[in-house]
């Protein structure tokens, strides 16, 4: 699976989310160390507090099928690149220290960072 690939499968999967009060869909492709591929998309509630983002949607589905060596996360939105929240980046950074992340756009393009530098000095017990 190469970058270009996860990119275009967070696009593909992207289409299922369920955003109705944002009208924002985001899109996930996570790769871990075995070559699964876990995708996830943003799930909106009325009640707003229940939603979930679709990359900790894909990293939750993975962790409870039994993964725990992640190697990278492509994301996806209507944006020239889909910078993931603060919350996902503490998640992504529990997980997977080592995280490559591609922040990608609808056209297939994307940037490509770590989750080291989007969290520096991160919370850790
Ligand atoms: N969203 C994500 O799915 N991932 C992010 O990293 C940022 C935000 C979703 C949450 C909400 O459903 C919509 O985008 C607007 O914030």
């Amino acid at each position: 699976m190469d970058d270009r690939e996860l990119v275009k499968l967070a696009n593909e999967v992207r289409e299922k989310a369920y955003a109705p009060y944002s009208g924002f869909k985001v899109g996930a492709a996570l790769l871990c160390a075995d070559g699964t591929v876990y995708t996830g998309v943003n799930i909106e509630n009325a009640a707003f507090g229940p939603s979930i983002c679709a990359e900790r949607t894909a990293f939750f589905k993975a962790i409870s099928e039994g993964q725990r060596a992640f190697v990278k996360i492509a994301v996806t939105c209507d944006r020239p690149h889909c910078q993931p929240c603060g919350t996902c980046r503490q998640v992504m950074i529990e997980h997977a220290p080592d995280l490559e992340v591609l922040m990608g756009s609808l056209d297939g393009s994307f940037v490509r960072t770590t989750i080291r530098d989007l969290l520096p000095e991160a919370f850790k017990l």
